[in-house]
Order: C-alpha cells, then structure tokens, then sequence
C-alpha cells in the first residue's frame, strides 16, 4: 500500500471526518431555530436526510410523549414538505395524492409562539394569529405541550360542482388527509422525530382557526416533536 506523508495523511483524516463544508453526509445536520415573525420562510428541503423508506416503515410508531425541545427550521421544512410540499412545480401537484386532484386540505401549524397557515407555493407558513392555541388541535393532555400540532382542516367547498353525495366527500377528505399525515409519520420515523396521527379535536377548533363550520371541518390532526 502506498504511504502517505503525514500532513496528507491529516488532511484526508480531516476529509473523512468533516468533509471540509455542509454538505458532508456525516456532519451534524443544520438546526437554525425558528424565528416566529409574521411569516417563516422555510429552507428548501433536504433530500439526502433520514434513514431508508425501508427502515423509516419499520420505526413508525405513534408517539404521545415529547419534550418541549422544538423542531429546527430544517426539521420544520422537512415536515410541512412531506406533508403537503410541491414536489412537481410544472402542475404543483404535492408529495401526498389527492381524489380528483381537488386538493380540500388547507394546513395549519400551531406552535406555543402562535397559528399559521402553510403555503406549499413559495413553501412557507404565514401566521393568522398569535398566542399558545395548541390544547384546541386535541382532547390528550400531550397535545398542549407538544411543540408542534398540525390540523389538516378541509375544503368541502372544493366538491361544490361535483356530483357527490356529502357523506363520500367527507371521506374522500379523510382519505386526502391520512395521505399527508401518514408521509409526516414516515418523515419523522425517518429523521428521529416524533408523531401521532390523531382524529381527536376540541369542538373549539374551527373557531379557533377562523373557519365557518359549513363550509369546512377538520379532517385530522396530528402532533410532531422530539
Ligand atoms: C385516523 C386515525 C386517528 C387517530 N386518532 C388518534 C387520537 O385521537 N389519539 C391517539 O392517541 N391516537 C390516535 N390514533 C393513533 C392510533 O391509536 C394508533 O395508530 C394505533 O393505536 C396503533 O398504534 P401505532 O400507530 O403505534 O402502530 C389515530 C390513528 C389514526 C389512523
């Protein structure tokens, strides 16, 4: 085997070790807290980031403990993609299916700091007001101090010229939202995180939301953290 001189031998140790930059695979992924202003331009998401879809599957679970450590801005960028991210900008189709392409679901995120609304395009969170409301995304104590809930409210307004009984549309919107939700599980099963699926609401919450009753109801919630 060739010898290598010491210095050169350094540098390559230091290479393996750090790779010099970001883009590293085994440095330290970036945690940028979140700066909770009128709006919260995320970061493009991180592809390369998680486990294998295949170990992703075998670690998800439903979790009803967490910390009150909060997610980073990568971490939340990562979540409200998989949720309900573009990720074909020729027909903003989404990560997640929709019945018809009607796309009913708006998403909401509710933090300690206040309540926004997603934007997949332009990919961010624009606030609609502020405030701790995250014991109205839930009925379990857990879902209080969770540092992230998301509600996943839908659009029965969407179906309006379509020829579907009520009841079908409303489960064509469940149907749409455990699409989102469950890419959320498998992003968190994937990246260390934490979350639960869950259909338990306070009766509040439209209201909460700033939502009319007729027109939408929440179709799921879920909470995320560590
Ligand atoms: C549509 C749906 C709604 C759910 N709602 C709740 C809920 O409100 N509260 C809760 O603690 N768990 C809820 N869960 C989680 C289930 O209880 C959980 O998936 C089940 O016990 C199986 O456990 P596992 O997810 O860890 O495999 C919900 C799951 C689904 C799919």
């Amino acid at each position: 085997m060739k010898r290598l001189f010491p210095a050169a031998a350094a540098a390559l140790l230091l290479t393996a070790c750090c790779c010099g930059g970001n883009s590293c695979k085994t440095a330290e992924p970036a945690a940028t807290p979140v700066v909770y202003g009128a709006t919260i331009d995320l970061p493009a998401p991180d592809l390369t980031r998680g486990t294998t879809i295949g170990e992703a599957l075998q670690n998800r679970r439903s979790w009803r403990e967490y910390t009150d450590a909060p997610l980073s801005l990568e971490e939340l960028s990562g979540v409200l993609w998989a949720a309900a991210g573009i990720n074909r900008p020729e027909n903003a189709h989404l990560t997640a299916p929709s019945a018809m392409g009607l796309y009913p679901i708006r998403l909401y995120a509710l933090f300690a700091e206040g309540i926004y609304r997603y934007e997949a395009e332009g990919h961010r969170l624009v606030r609609i007001a502020e405030g701790d409301r995250r014991a109205a995304s839930g009925t379990q104590a857990f879902v209080a101090t969770a540092p992230l809930n998301l509600v996943y409210a839908a659009d029965l307004s969407v179906y309006d010229e379509r020829p579907i009984p009520a009841e079908h549309v409303r489960y064509l919107c469940g149907q749409d939202a455990a699409g989102y939700a469950e890419n959320v599980n498998l992003y968190t099963a994937a990246t260390g995180l934490r979350s639960i699926t869950r259909g338990s609401v306070s009766p509040e919450l439209l209201g909460v939301l700033g939502l009319e009753g007729g027109r939408w109801f929440v179709a799921l919630a879920q909470s995320v953290g560590k």
